[in-house]
C-alpha cells in the first residue's frame, strides 16, 4: 500500500462511520495565545471540547499538519538522530464531540488497524491510565474493559500520568488516554525480550502509533482539573509511523513519504543515503524532515523572523543548512531546490504549498543565502572557541557572540558543542542577551538636558519668506542624547529656517559662530517655538 492509499483508507474508514472529513487547519496558530504552532489534530476543535462553541458535526476526521518543536510537546533534539520523530508530521485523527466515547473509539481503532490495515494482532500492545491519586483521577477501568474485548489481557498495560494522561499544553482540554504500540522487531528478538517490556521505553522498533484521548477535563490556569460539560474523543495517529509499519520498514525515512525527497537530495549533492547513523545519513534525515516544517509553515503565512514563531522556523532552517554544509559538503543553497518536490507530493493533500511554490522557494533561498554568508566564519570561530575552552563548557559570552555576530541560534551552538563533547553555558548566554537588551533600551532612550538660556530677547519667529541669510542670536540651547549620539537643540531670536509642518520637511542649513560652522539637520516647531537641531 502506498502512503497515499493509507491516508485515504483512514479517511474512508471514518467517513463510513458517519464522520465528516475536514481539511487540516493551518500549522501556524494565530488565535490561541497558548500555542505557536498546531501540535495536535485537536487544536482546531479546542472550543468544542471546552463547550465555548458547538460543532456543526458531532463526528469529524482529518489529517492535520502538526509541528512539535516548542512548548509542552518538543521533539526537535531527536529529529534525524532517530528514525521516527519529526518536526512536522501528519496526524490522522477522529473526533467525537459529546457523541461516541470509549467503547466505539477503541473498537474502531482495533478494526481499522487489524482488518483494514491488517497489522499483526500479536505485535500490538495497548496502554491505559493507571490513575493518579494527587489529581484525584481513578484507574481507567472502562478503557481496560473495552480493550479486553479485543486483545488478551497480558497485552493491556497500565501507564502513568506522563504517558497516559494527555494535555494539549499547560492549560486546556485534557484527559486519560489509551495508546496503541506496535512491536516491529524480528521474530527472534521478540522471543528473546517480550515487547511489553519495551513499550514506552524509547525502543526504535517498539513504537507508539495511535493515541486515543478521552477528553474529560480542562486544565485551568491555576493547575486544577475542571470537568468538561461533556465527554469527547480525540485521537491522533502518527501518519509517517503508520506508513512505516504497514510498509514493513525499519525507519519512517525508508517509506514513500520521504523517498522522493531523498532521491532529490542524492541527485543534487551526488551523495548516497545509506540509512546508517553516520553524520551524512543523519544530514539526509534532518534535511528531509526540516524542509517539510519550513515549507508548510511559510505557506501557512509564517515568515522566518527574529522573534516568536518566525524564529522557530529560522532556527529549523539554519539547523538544516548547517547539516548539508558540514556533512554533505554542499556549500550552496539546497533547501529551496527541494521545495517543488515536496509541493508536488502534497499537491492534493495540503495544496497551499503547491499554490505558493515560487514565493516559498524564494523566501527559503534568501534565508539560506543570508545564513551561508556567515556560517563558514561562524564555524571557524566555534573551532577557535572550542580550542580555547579549558573546561567542558563553552562560556555564555562566546555563545552570545556566535548568536549575535554569526546568526547561530542557541540550539545550533548546543548541537555543535555536543558533537565536540562540550556543553554550553545557557545561563551565561541569557545574561549576555539581557545585557544587550538593556544596552539597546538605553540607546533608544532620549536623554534631554535642561535648556540653557543665553539671551532673554523675545523670539520674533520666522523671516524665511524674505531672507535666507540673516544675522541673529541664540536665545537658548540644550543637549539631547539618543542611541549613543549627541545633538543640540537651539532656539534663535529670529530664523530663516522653515519648521517641519503640514507634511513639509523642516529646513536645514548652517549657523556660523565666528569661524565655526554648525550644521542644522532639521527644524521643528515645539509648543510654538521654532527649534533647530544642530550637530
Ligand atoms: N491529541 C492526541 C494526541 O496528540 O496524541
Amino acid at each position: 500500500m502506498t502512503s497515499v492509499e493509507i491516508r485515504q483508507q483512514f479517511l474512508d474508514f471514518f467517513a463510513s462511520k458517519q464522520h465528516k472529513i475536514v481539511p487540516s487547519s493551518p500549522i501556524v496558530v494565530k488565535n490561541d495565545p497558548t500555542l505557536l504552532f498546531t501540535n495536535a489534530g485537536m487544536n482546531q476543535f479546542k472550543d468544542y471540547f471546552l463547550g465555548n462553541k458547538k460543532s456543526e458535526f458531532s463526528r469529524i476526521a482529518d489529517t492535520q499538519k502538526c509541528l512539535r518543536v516548542s512548548g509542552k510537546h518538543n521533539d526537535l533534539e531527536e529529529v534525524g538522530v532517530d528514525t521516527y520523530h519529526h518536526t512536522m508530521f501528519e496526524m490522522l485523527g477522529n473526533w467525537s464531540f459529546g457523541d461516541y466515547f470509549k467503547a466505539e473509539a477503541i473498537a474502531w481503532s482495533w478494526e481499522l488497524l487489524t482488518e483494514i490495515y491488517k497489522l499483526d494482532k500479536n505485535r500490538l500492545y495497548v496502554t491505559v491510565f493507571e490513575g493518579d491519586e494527587k489529581e484525584g483521577i481513578p484507574k481507567d477501568e472502562e478503557a481496560y474493559h473495552e480493550w479486553k474485548k479485543w486483545i488478551p489481557e497480558d497485552r493491556i498495560l497500565f501507564g502513568n500520568k506522563k504517558d497516559n494522561f494527555w494535555e494539549m499544553g499547560d492549560t486546556g482540554p485534557c484527559g486519560p488516554c489509551s495508546e496503541i504500540h506496535v512491536d516491529c522487531r524480528s521474530e527472534q528478538e521478540r522471543l528473546n525480550t517480550p515487547g511489553k517490556n519495551l513499550v514506552n521505553n524509547d525502543h526504535p522498533q517498539v513504537i507508539e502509533i495511535w493515541n486515543n484521548v478521552f477528553m474529560q477535563f480542562n486544565r485551568s490556569k491555576g493547575g486544577s482539573l475542571v470537568p468538561l460539560p461533556a465527554q469527547h474523543v480525540d485521537t491522533g495517529m502518527g501518519f509517517e509511523r503508520l506508513v512505516r509499519v504497514i510498509q514493513g520498514k525499519q525507519s519512517n525515512y525508508d517509506t514513500d513519504v520521504f523517498t522522493g525527497t531523498f532521491n532529490a537530495i542524492e541527485n543534487i549533492t551526488a551523495k548516497k543515503y545509506d540509512g546508517t547513523d553516520t553524520k551524512e545519513a543523519i544530514a539526509f534525515r534532518v534535511i528531509a524532515d526540516h524542509i517539510r516544517a519550513i515549507g508548510f509553515t511559510i505557506a501557512d503565512g509564517q515568515l522566518p523572523a527574529n522573534t516568536g514563531a518566525g524564529y522557530v522556523i529560522r532556527r529549523i532552517l539554519r539547523r538544516a543548512v548547517r547539516y548539508y554544509y558540514s556533512y554533505l559538503d554542499h556549500k550552496q543553497p539546497l533547501l529551496h531546490e527541494l521545495m517543488p518536490v515536496l509541493a508536488t507530493q502534497f499537491e492534493t493533500v495540503f495544496p497551499e504549498l503547491y499554490q505558493q511554490i515560487e514565493f516559498v522557494s524564494k523566501v527559503v533561498r534568501e534565508e539560506e543565502e543570508a545564513f551561508l554568508r556567515t556560517l563558514d566564519k561562524g564555524l571557524k570561530r566555534i573551532d577557535d572557541i572550542v580550542q580555547a575552552t579549558t573546561n567542558d563548557i563553552i562560556n555564555g559570552k562566546s555563545v552570545f557572540e556566535l548568536f549575535d555576530t554569526f546568526g547561530f541560534p542557541l540550539d545550533l551552538t548546543k548541537l555543535i558543542a555536543a558533537e565536540k563533547n562540550l556543553q554550553i553555558d545557557e545561563a551565561g548566554f541569557a545574561l549576555e542577551m539581557q545585557q544587550q537588551k538593556n544596552r539597546s533600551r538605553a540607546a533608544a532612550t532620549l536623554d534631554t538636558e535642561d535648556w540653557i538660556v543665553v539671551n532673554e530677547e523675545k523670539e520674533e519667529g520666522f523671516v524665511g519668506y524674505e531672507n535666507n541669510l540673516i544675522q541673529t542670536r541664540v536665545n537658548k540651547y540644550r543637549k539631547i542624547s539618543a542611541k549613543g549620539k549627541t545633538q543640540y537643540q537651539l532656539v534663535l531670536a529670529t530664523t530663516p529656517f522653515y519648521a517641519e509642518s503640514g507634511g513639509q520637511i523642516g529646513d536645514t542649513g548652517w549657523l556660523e559662530f565666528g569661524d565655526e560652522t554648525v550644521e542644522v539637520t532639521n527644524t521643528k516647531k515645539e509648543n510654538d517655538t521654532i527649534v533647530h537641531f544642530a550637530k
